[in-house]
C-alpha cells in the first residue's frame, strides 16, 4: 500500500497567482451583483462633505474654511470635538459667540493654554471669517449625540432642570442665545458640559460670565449630569431628543 505523501510546499506556491486570480474573480462578481439596476446606486461621496456648497464660491467663506485648517487638527475637520469632552464641538455655534470667545483667548481674557497660539495667529478679519464659517458647519454625523447616563429618570431630570433653570438664557432647546452671549449646548458632548459646568463654579476662575456662574454654583453633581445627559442628547438640527 503507497501513502499519498503531502504536497511539496513548491506545489502550493505555484497555486498562490491561481488562488488570488480566482479571488479576484469572486470579488468581480460580487461588484456586479451590487450594481444590478433593481438596487438603488449609492450616491457617490461628497469630496468634502462639511462643506455646505452652496457657500464654496463666497471668498470670505473660503478664507474662514482656510483658517480653519489649523484648527481642525484638534477640533476635527467637521468641528466635532472629541465624544470625551476634552475638546468641544464648535460646529453649529452661533458666530457672535464664537468670536467673542477667540478674541477672549487671543487676548488672553479667556486661559486656554492648549488654544493660545492658534487664536493668537488669527487677524480680526480671519476670526470674524473663521467664527462664520464653523458656524456654518452642519451638525457632525460621527458625534454619537447621547452620551452620558442612559436612564429615563436623569434625562428627565436634566429636561425639568434645563427648562426651567437653563432656557431663560440658552434658549428652550438650548440652542443658545447670542444677543444674551449664551452659548448653543444642544448636542455638546457631555464630558464637555459637565467638566464646564463644574470649572464654571469654581471660585478661582476669573474668565466666567457671572450670570452664568451665578448659576453654576447652585448646582449639585447630579444636576450636572442630569443637564449634560439632556443637552447631548438634544439634536439642535433635527430638533428632537435622541435615544
Ligand atoms: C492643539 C489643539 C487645538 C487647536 C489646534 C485648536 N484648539 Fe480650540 N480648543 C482646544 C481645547 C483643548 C479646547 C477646550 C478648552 C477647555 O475646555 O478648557 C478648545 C476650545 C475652543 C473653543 C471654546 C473656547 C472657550 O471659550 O471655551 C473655541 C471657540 C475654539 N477652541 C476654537 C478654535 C479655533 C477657531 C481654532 C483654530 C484657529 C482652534 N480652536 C484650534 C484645542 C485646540
Ligand atoms: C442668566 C443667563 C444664563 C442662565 C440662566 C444659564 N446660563 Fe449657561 N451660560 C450663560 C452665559 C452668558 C454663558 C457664557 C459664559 C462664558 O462664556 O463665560 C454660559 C455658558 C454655559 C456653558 C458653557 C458652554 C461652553 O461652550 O463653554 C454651559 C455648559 C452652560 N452655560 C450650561 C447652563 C445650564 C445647564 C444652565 C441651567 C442649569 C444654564 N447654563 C443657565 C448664561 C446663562
Amino acid at each position: 500500500m503507497t501513502r499519498r505523501s503531502p504536497p511539496h510546499p513548491s506545489a502550493w506556491t505555484a497555486l498562490a497567482p491561481l488562488a488570488a486570480l480566482a479571488a479576484l474573480a469572486a470579488l468581480a462578481l460580487l461588484a456586479t451583483a451590487c450594481d444590478r439596476p433593481d438596487r438603488a446606486p449609492a450616491p457617490p461621496p461628497p469630496a468634502d462633505p462639511w462643506v455646505l456648497e452652496s457657500r464654496a464660491a463666497d471668498p470670505r467663506w473660503a478664507v474662514g474654511r482656510d483658517a480653519f485648517r489649523t484648527c481642525a487638527s484638534c477640533h476635527l475637520a467637521d468641528g466635532g470635538g472629541r465624544p470625551d469632552g476634552a475638546i468641544p464641538r464648535l460646529a453649529g455655534q452661533h458666530a457672535a459667540i464664537l468670536d467673542k470667545r477667540l478674541r477672549a483667548l487671543r487676548d488672553g481674557t479667556r486661559d486656554v493654554p492648549a488654544m493660545w497660539p492658534f487664536a493668537r495667529a488669527l487677524s480680526d478679519d480671519e476670526v470674524r471669517a473663521v467664527a462664520d464659517y464653523i458656524a456654518s458647519l452642519p451638525r457632525p454625523t460621527r458625534v454619537p449625540i447621547g452620551t452620558g447616563s442612559a436612564d429615563d429618570a436623569t434625562v428627565l431630570a436634566g429636561s425639568t432642570l434645563a427648562t426651567t433653570r437653563c432656557a431663560a438664557c440658552h434658549g428652550p432647546r438650548g440652542e443658545g442665545n447670542p444677543a444674551l452671549g449664551a452659548p448653543r449646548l444642544c448636542g455638546q458632548h457631555f464630558g464637555y458640559l459637565v467638566r464646564r459646568l463644574t470649572e464654571m463654579s469654581e471660585p478661582g476662575r476669573a474668565d466666567v460670565d457671572p450670570r452664568m456662574r451665578a448659576i453654576a454654583v447652585t448646582l449639585t453633581a447630579e444636576d450636572r449630569v442630569a443637564a449634560g445627559t439632556f443637552l447631548s442628547r438634544l439634536d439642535c438640527d433635527a430638533d428632537e431628543v435622541s435615544p
